[in-house]
């Protein structure tokens, strides 16, 4: 692969505004890894992005798996050789059923799948893949995105009641200013983003906000400029209260 040409992973790109995102970085000139938990669906995903012109290859990646992640960092490394943009897309909601999520009969089961998937998973990946992002080249202007909701702004209190998702959501903004407090003396700017309510399996497909209108922010946030915010939590509007 040519020194010139960028490389980002996405995580839970088969499908939705994970795939969006892979769409948009594979138009800006990427080759993207297309994360995903299932092997077919991520190689399928990857194949119609290389159907439309793109630079795309899947990786199979489940966030919860140490394996499966460990193994994803090989495969990027490999085929790509390092990674210049690395974003934190997948979820999981958790179950909605009666009282799963109502914090006064919440269900702990639920609370640690969510959280081992939406901020675990993030944690997981990001240590795993960390080493191929270029800490020491400015040039290569490293980007980390997590993609987050206004569901966990403490300030806004978005979306209905879930004591599991919504939480998850705030403690991965949390972590989102650990991580560039953390990083605040290399080049990589970490930042979190909000795609707003989006047409997806999760919404039932009822907003009219289309995944490629979702992923806009995460686009910016990927390719912010090397003066960029450090430790943010944006939406197309800008800055999202915490
Ligand atoms: N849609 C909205 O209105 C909205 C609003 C605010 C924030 N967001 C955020 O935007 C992001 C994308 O949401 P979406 O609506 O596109 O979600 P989605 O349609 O439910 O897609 C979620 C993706 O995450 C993957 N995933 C779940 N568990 C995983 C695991 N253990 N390992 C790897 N991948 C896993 C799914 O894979 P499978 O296909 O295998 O299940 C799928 O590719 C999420 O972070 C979400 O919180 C969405």
């Amino acid at each position: 692969m040519s020194e010139t040409t960028k490389t980002a992973l996405v995580t839970g790109a088969n499908k939705g505004i994970g795939l969006a995102i892979a769409r948009g970085l594979a138009d800006l000139g990427f080759t993207v890894a297309v994360g995903a938990r299932d092997e077919a669906r991520g190689a399928a995903a990857a194949e119609s992005l290389r159907a439309e012109g793109a630079r795309a290859f899947a990786v199979a990646l489940d966030v919860t798996s140490e394996e499966s992640v460990a193994a994803a960092a090989r495969t990027v490394a490999e085929k790509a050789g390092r990674l210049d943009v690395l974003v934190n897309n997948a979820r999981i909601s958790g179950s909605t059923e009666e009282g799963a999520q109502d914090p006064v009969t919440l269900d702990l089961d639920v609370v640690r799948a969510v959280l081992d998937t939406n901020v675990f998973g993030v944690v997981r990946v990001t240590n795993a893949l960390l080493p191929l992002l270029p800490l020491l080249r400015r040039a290569r202007s490293p980007r980390i995105v997590n993609v987050s909701s206004t569901m966990g702004s403490l300030t806004l209190r978005t979306g209905p009641v879930l004591a599991a998702y919504g939480p998850s959501k705030t403690m991965l903004n949390a972590l989102t200013t650990q991580y560039a407090r953390r990083l605040a003396d290399t080049p990589v700017l970490v930042n979190a983003c909000c795609p707003g309510w989006v047409a997806t399996d999760f919404t039932g497909h009822e907003p009219d906000r289309t995944p490629a209108e979702g992923a806009a922010i995460a686009l910016r946030l990927a390719t912010l400029p090397d003066d960029g915010p450090r430790g943010g939590f944006f939406d197309d509007g800008g800055v999202v209260p915490w």
